[in-house]
Order: structure tokens, then sequence, then C-alpha cells
């Protein structure tokens, strides 16, 4: 523990994900740049200060030699970070397959993989067993490092077989475990082969976390139905033991892009941004390239609105900053082109000799920028088919204070359930209906513009992402006391 002069030592805290929140460059044999990103989960924990807390995770790079290993170990502890070193061959079996070609898709109701059938079983075992092998070298990072009386929070779909790992190993060790996607209907939950394993497995954790409490229910009900167990107000019951269940919607760190908004850099590109779009309507979608995020069916949506709204075409723009991800991944590789495909046509079809109506770009954008292109957008759409939360709705909302731009969000994503009052919902499969709410956007009066605003902004500046890590952090050690409580009892 660290010992600060005069106090107690703080809780140390592991928080185990499958990416460190570092990427690493590998500069010689031993030497590496490594850049922080600070997305949600690292400033949320940035806001836990009553805990010391250490990243355990994949530093996202094949590193084979112990040289390397050594030397990214050595620098990567300079950021609290702790690497889980994983080859090629498990990467690609537990990464790109079981996790983001099996999970992911079955958990965004998006079922398991469809062509080829008898290959997908086939390898759906070795797969399996890749996952349940990088769990297990996570743990053994974990192992290592564990000091009694540290809290450790495992974290989302590729780590659901770590909390039994852990337990497993060590009964006392406090496990917290957080999904970030959506759990899915029992329905949907039950076609997956490895269902039951994969729930005894979470249910080893102490206190388990969802954003909604849909996604804690259907949980709970795969539990009854699946493994037939009990389900209680606080969890489900297993022969007497407790797995607590429930709801812990995430937030952003809203302070961080508000206060961004004054600096001078990102006033200069709000300027560049307005002059270059000078007498057009900015609508802009921010999404990894990922098929849950809908985002052939938002620009068909746009091309729809273009034909039918006449007076629009020269005054509107959409801009689509599309972060590739998961590129060794097929079905993300035909997305690429599916989604250039449609873009092309639609600025053919739409386009002048001096605009476009559609500006796609297949790159992320840094923080400066993108709170520039945030705060000067009249309308943003996030059109996701499921989505866990979405932060892009809370970060666009965060940047909109003066501007009280619409938001025009997917009933399917988390947000709609906290942002749902001040947002326009849709249903994104329907592509009229989408289409019909761009023209209810761009023609809204302010005065309702800003009542909806306002609503979003308060939740989004008072549910921040600082208050949603310390409140599970906290519930995770209050779980354990009152476990202890019961035995005694
Ligand atoms: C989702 C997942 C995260 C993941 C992120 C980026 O938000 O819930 O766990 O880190 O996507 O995906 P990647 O595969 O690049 O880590």
């Amino acid at each position: 523990c660290e010992w600060k002069e005069g106090r107690a030592p703080k809780q140390r805290l592991l928080v185990v994900a499958n990416r460190l929140p570092v990427s690493a460059v590998r500069k010689g044999e031993d030497s590496w740049q490594l850049e922080m990103s600070v997305g949600g989960l690292v400033s949320a924990l940035l806001g836990v200060k009553e805990f010391d807390a250490r990243w355990i995770g994949w530093a996202g790079v094949n590193v084979p030699d112990s040289v390397g290993q050594k030397a990214l170990t050595k620098a990567l502890a300079e950021k609290r970070c702790i690497p889980v070193f994983l080859d090629e061959e498990i990467v690609h079996q537990y990464y790109n397959g079981y996790c983001n070609n099996i999970l992911w898709p079955l958990f965004h109701y998006l079922g398991l993989p469809q062509e080829d059938r008898l290959a997908t079983t086939r390898s759906f075992q070795s797969q399996f067993d890749a996952y349940k092998k990088a769990n297990q070298m996570f743990a053994d990072v974990v192992h290592k490092h564990y000091l009694d009386g540290d809290v450790v929070w495992c974290h989302d779909y590729h780590l659901m077989f770590l909390p039994k790992c852990l337990k497993e190993h060590n009964n006392k060790m406090k496990v917290g475990w957080f999904l970030h996607t959506p759990f899915p209907s029992s329905e949907i939950h039950r076609t997956l082969p490895s269902r039951s394993e994969l729930l005894r497995s979470v249910l080893a954790a102490d206190l388990v976390g969802f954003h909604t409490y849909d996604y804690a229910r259907h949980f709970v009900s795969a539990c009854t139905r699946i493994l037939g167990l009990e389900g209680t107000p606080e969890g489900v019951e297993d022969q007497g033991k407790l797995t607590r269940v429930a709801a812990f919607p995430i937030g952003i760190d809203s302070d961080r892009f508000i206060r961004a908004l004054e600096l001078p850099q990102v006033q200069e590109h709000m300027k560049e941004l307005k002059e270059r779009f000078a007498g057009r309507k900015v609508m802009l979608g921010v999404d990894r390239l990922d098929m849950i995020k809908g985002i052939p069916q938002k620009i068909l949506a746009f091309e729809k609105f273009l034909e039918e709204n006449l007076k629009w075409r020269d005054k509107v723009v959409l801009l689509q900053i599309a972060v590739p991800t998961r590129t060794d991944v097929p079905e993300y590789q035909k997305l690429t082109s599916q989604v250039h495909e449609i873009v092309g046509r639609i600025n053919g079809r739409f386009g002048t000799l001096t605009a476009v109506p559609i500006h796609h770009l297949d790159r992320s954008l840094d923080f400066h920028a993108l709170c520039a292109l945030y705060a000067v957008t009249d309308v943003a759409l996030v059109t996701s088919l499921r989505d866990g939360m979405n932060l892009v709705s809370y970060e666009f909302v965060a940047c909109q204070a003066s501007k009280k731009g619409v938001l025009i969000l997917s009933e399917f994503a988390g947000a709609a359930q906290s942002l749902g009052a001040g947002a326009i919902l849709v249903n994104p499969w329907n592509v009229t209906e989408v289409a019909a709410s761009i023209g209810y956007a761009l023609n809204m009066p302010a005065d309702e513009r800003e009542k909806r605003h306002h609503h979003n902004f308060m939740h989004v500046t008072t549910h921040t992402s600082q208050e949603w890590a310390a409140t599970f952090v906290s519930e995770l050690n209050d779980t354990i006391v009152e476990a202890q409580l019961r035995t005694r009892q």
C-alpha cells in the first residue's frame, strides 16, 4: 500500500480490462514509446480518490522476446500499468475469435456467426479454450500482484471467466465484474454453446454490474432459466451464496469537455469549422466502425431525408467520423467496404462541384478537434442498433452549452434510458422514422431545443464517470462486509 504522510494507506484497486489505457510503440530492442489514452474508464478511476488504482491488461502489441517484455513492463510501471503478454495465436483465437466474432455480436442481438456454420462450430471449441486460457493468463498476473485487502475490479465481456479463476485461487479476494455491453435477453444468451460455464464463472464474483436495470434483469433471468438458480431482488442465490447484481450507469468526466471548450486551440478549431460550413447546418456522427453502431442505416436515413427535402440539399452536411476498429475480423472489413460504397453513391447522387453532403472520415480525431466538432454541431445522430451505453451522446451534450443542438438517439442504446427525455428517440432500423426525425431536429424551435438540452446537460454533469466508479467500488466493499456478517450469523 502507498503511504501518504500522516494518513492511513489507501486501499489498492486492481482494475483488470482486456486493453491497457496505453498505446505502446516499440522504438528499439529495449525501448518503448507510450501514450496514455484518457478514455471513459481512465477518467472514471481518476475520480476514485480513496483508492490507489493499478491497471492490468493487454498492451495491444505482440512482444515475443523477453528483453522487449522486460523493458515494456518497466515503462508501463511508471504509468501504474501491468501488462499481460498474449501471443499472436491467442490474440487471434481469444480476441478476434471468441470475444469479437462470437460474444460481441451475440450480446448486441446480432446472433452467432451465420456463414459457414460448420466451420464456426468446429472452431468454436478451440476459440472458447483460448478464451479460458487467456482469462487464466490475466488471473496469473493478478495473483502475482495481489496483496491482502486489495479490491479487484474485472471489466467487460473479454473477462467473463476471470472471476472464477480468481476466486478458485483465493476465495477471500474481493472481486467485482462489470459489463460494458448490453446483456441480452436470456433467449439470446441460451443459444451460446458455453452459456452455463460463462454464467457460473461470472457468478463467482461478489458484485456484478451492468449499465441498465434491463441488462441486470436479463442476466438474472439467464441464471434462473439456464442454471435453475434463484433470482432475488439483490441478485442471484446459489446454495446460500448470494452474488449481488445491480445497475450502475456509467457517465463521462463532463468537466474535462466543458473546460476544453475554453482552450485557444479548441476555439481556433471551432472558428475554422464554422467558416468551412458557413450557411449549412452541421449533423454529426462519431462511432467506432462497428456493425452495432448502425452507420449504414444512419447514412441511408440521411439519403432519404435529402431525397424528400429538396430545400435542404445544399443547406446541411453530415460529418461521419468512423474510427477503424478490430480490423482483422472479416465482418468489420466487410462493413468498411459497405459504408464506403453507400457514401460514394450518395455523394455522387447529391454532391455538386463545390460541396458534398457527406464527409466520411475513417479515422479518429484528437480530443481538442473532437470537442470543437461537438460544439459546432446542430444535430448529433447516434443510431446504434444496440449499445451498452454510448458515451458519444454524453460528450455531445457536454459540449453544447451555448449551441443547444439536438440529439437524435437510438432507443436501443443504454443512454436512451438516461437522455430519453431530452433526445429525439428513434428506432434505427426504421429509416423513414430517422429521416423524419432529422427534419424535426433541423426545424426545432429554439425554446424546445433549450428545454431538451437543459434536461440532458443536467444529467450528464451530475452523473459522472467518477461517481459511477466510486459507487461501484464502495458497493463492492459493502457487499463483502455484508457477506461476512451473514456468514457470522
Ligand atoms: C467497447 C468495449 C470495450 C473495448 C472498446 C474498444 O467499448 O466494451 O471493452 O475496449 O469497445 O474495442 P477494442 O476491441 O478496440 O478494445
